[in-house]
Parts: structure tokens; sequence; C-alpha cells
């Protein structure tokens, strides 16, 4: 894998290129994972996974920890607040497959945090601690950790997590660089990405924001982080990954498609949801993903609009098919 930027490793596993599909809750279930690793993802990581409800085995906990095998290596991540039950729950997921389980110290949202879940964590350093020993000690694979500078800005404990972290045999770290009070409000803050990177011997994978190919190298340079975590920016665009790794081998980054190949992918995307997940429960989820492919196309907020509307699959479809006919037909024809 010659190369400007060297593969990612995370205990046995070279990870190539270095770049990580960001956990987002509701979006990156086995299907969207398997989607999207061809892309060039070199990692991709689950929704996150409550440790207490994969105590009692729910079906839909089971389901997010499901795994298509093209996705491989597979992250498995679970928060939790109670070092034994993470353990049990890490143990579970280990067995069901995960390569690398991640513990998620970073989920700002309430429904988490008021039970002293995901970013609540880091109101406790002791217990980040513990959870991070007893997981590490549970699972014969490498644990990682994905959090955020900590609760608010006065209290940015993440260098104290790192350290101990490390110190507990956690193999890698990824910070996305806001604090929990600032849920998605304000710019992630890169310098503490790199403070973390100068702090910790173990590999550190920076997150927040990246949009843009050139940027984004320009983050990990600066920063001098071992990889890179994507989230929102590759919703209907995972192409942006294949750009990112052609300046990573040195090479020009290759154009994004013309919008019609791009609903071409959301038809094979949506028929792919449809298939594994059955009708009911695939046309709601894929609304915000045309939504994400539809971004930035001529007349696409009215055509949003007509899709949120929609209630079957098959009416579904026949709006995209018709808007990728209608989009080729407006299509420059070359002399
Ligand atoms: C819809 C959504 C769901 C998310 N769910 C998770 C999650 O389950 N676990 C986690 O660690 N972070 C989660 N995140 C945070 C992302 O992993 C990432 O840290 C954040 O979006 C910043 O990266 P970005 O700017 O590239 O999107 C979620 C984010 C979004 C937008």
């Amino acid at each position: 894998m010659p190369g400007t930027v060297p593969p990612l490793r995370i205990g046995a596993h070279e990870i190539w290129p270095p770049v990580v599909l960001a956990p987002m809750s509701g979006v990156t279930n086995r299907t969207l994972r398997a989607l999207y690793k061809p892309f060039g993802f070199g990692l991709t990581v689950t929704e996150f996974v409550s440790s207490n409800a994969l105590q009692y085995g729910a079906k839909r906990t089971m389901e997010m920890i499901d795994q298509h095998g093209v996705e491989k290596p597979v992250s498995t991540q679970l928060w939790g607040s109670d070092p034994a039950i993470m353990a049990y729950a890490a143990r579970v997921v280990r067995e069901c497959g995960a390569d690398i389980v991640d513990i998620n110290f970073g989920c700002p949202a309430p429904k988490v945090t008021k039970t002293e879940g995901g970013s609540a964590c880091l109101r406790d350093v002791d217990r980040c601690e513990a959870i991070m020993k007893a997981v590490v000690a549970a699972v014969d694979c490498p644990v990682t950790v994905k959090m955020r500078l900590g609760w608010n800005e006065t209290a940015l404990v993440y260098t104290e997590v790192a350290r101990r972290a490390e110190a507990a045999g956690v193999r890698a770290l990824t910070l996305h660089a806001r604090t929990a009070k600032q849920f998605f409000k304000g710019e992630a803050d890169w310098s503490h990405i790199a403070a973390l990177k100068a702090a910790v011997g173990i590999p550190v994978i920076g997150n927040g924001d990246l949009t843009d190919p050139r940027d984004a190298l320009a983050k990990m340079r600066e920063s001098g982080v071992d990889a890179i975590m994507v989230g929102r920016a590759v919703l209907g665009n995972p192409w942006l990954v294949g750009a990112l790794a052609d300046l990573f081998e040195g090479r020009e980054p290759r154009p994004y498609p013309a919008a019609p190949e791009r609903l071409r992918f959301a038809v094979h995307h949506y028929q792919m949801m449809v298939d594994e997940w059955g009708e009911a429960r695939a046309v709601p989820q894929m609304r915000k993903h045309l939504g994400y492919y539809l971004k930035g196309f001529p007349g696409a907020s009215e055509l949003r609009e007509r899709l949120m509307r929609t209630q079957t699959a098959a009416q579904t479809l026949e709006i995209v098919e018709a808007t990728i006919v209608r989009l080729e037909q407006s299509q420059p024809v070359a002399a």
C-alpha cells in the first residue's frame, strides 16, 4: 500500500485507507455499512448499542450488531455506565463477530446522558477508567474509545481520559472535538485533536466537520493524527472517501459523479433497504437518505417535499426514476 499516508493500525488490524465511517445511530446499520464500505472506508462502526439492552437480547438491539461480512473489519460501539454490564455486552458483541469493541463516551443525547451514559461518563473520569478496564479485560480483541472534549468547556477532560485509556490497554482513541454541551453547535476545534495526539502514544482518530478532501488531508497533517473519521459529509456522498484515498495515495482526487449516477446509487440503496428491512421500516428511513442524495440538485427542495409524502417504495422509486430520466435528458451532449 504505497502512499503518502500510512495505514492505521489497531491491534492486528491494518486499516487502509485510514478513514473511518463514523457511527451514526439510525444510519450506520449493516446495510449502509455494507453499501458504503466498498467506496473505500478502511473501517466502519455500528450504531451505538445499549449495553443494558444487550443484556436482555432485545431483537432490535441484536439487529444493530448484525454484520454482512463484506464490511469487515467492523467495530461495534457500546454505551452504558456500569463497568460490569459493559464488560458483559463486550463479550456478547465479540462473540457475535465484532473485530473491535468501541466505547462511547461522546453521545450528548439526553436520553443517554440521563442514565449517565455516553458523554455523561466524562463527568466522572474514574468511572470512565473502570469501564475501560472492565471492557479491555473482557475481550480478546482491541478496545477503542470515542469521546468528546468533555462535558462542557470548563471541564475538558479528554487528555486525562486518554492517558487513563492508554494505561488501561485501550488501543486507539477517536476525538470529536466538541464538548457534550455543544451538541453540534459551533465548529469542531482541531487544535484539541492535535493536543490529544501529542499526549498519548496510541493511535488517534480525528473527527468533526470534515467535508472537503483537501481540507481533511490538511487537518490530518496539521494535527498529526493517524486517521480521520467522517460522518455527516458522506451521507448521500460516499464518493468523498474515494477522493480522500486518491489524495492519500498522492493522486488528484477523482471528481464526484454527476446527479443521475448519484440517484442511481440512491435507488440501489433504497432497494437494498427494502429487501433487508421490509417496506414498512425502509420507507421512513430512506426519506432522510434520499434527502442527502438530493443535496445540491436543481429543484431538489421541491422534490424532497414530494418524496416526504410518498407512502410506498413503488411511488417513491417512480419519482426518483423519473428524475433520473429528466436529469439525463437535460445533461449537455458531447459534440
Ligand atoms: C444522526 C447521527 C447519529 C449519530 N450517532 C452516533 C453514535 O451512535 N455513536 C457515536 O459515537 N457518535 C454518533 N454520532 C456522532 C458522529 O459519529 C460524529 O462524531 C459527528 O457527527 C461528527 O462528525 P461529522 O462532523 O463528520 O459528522 C452521530 C451523529 C449523527 C449526525
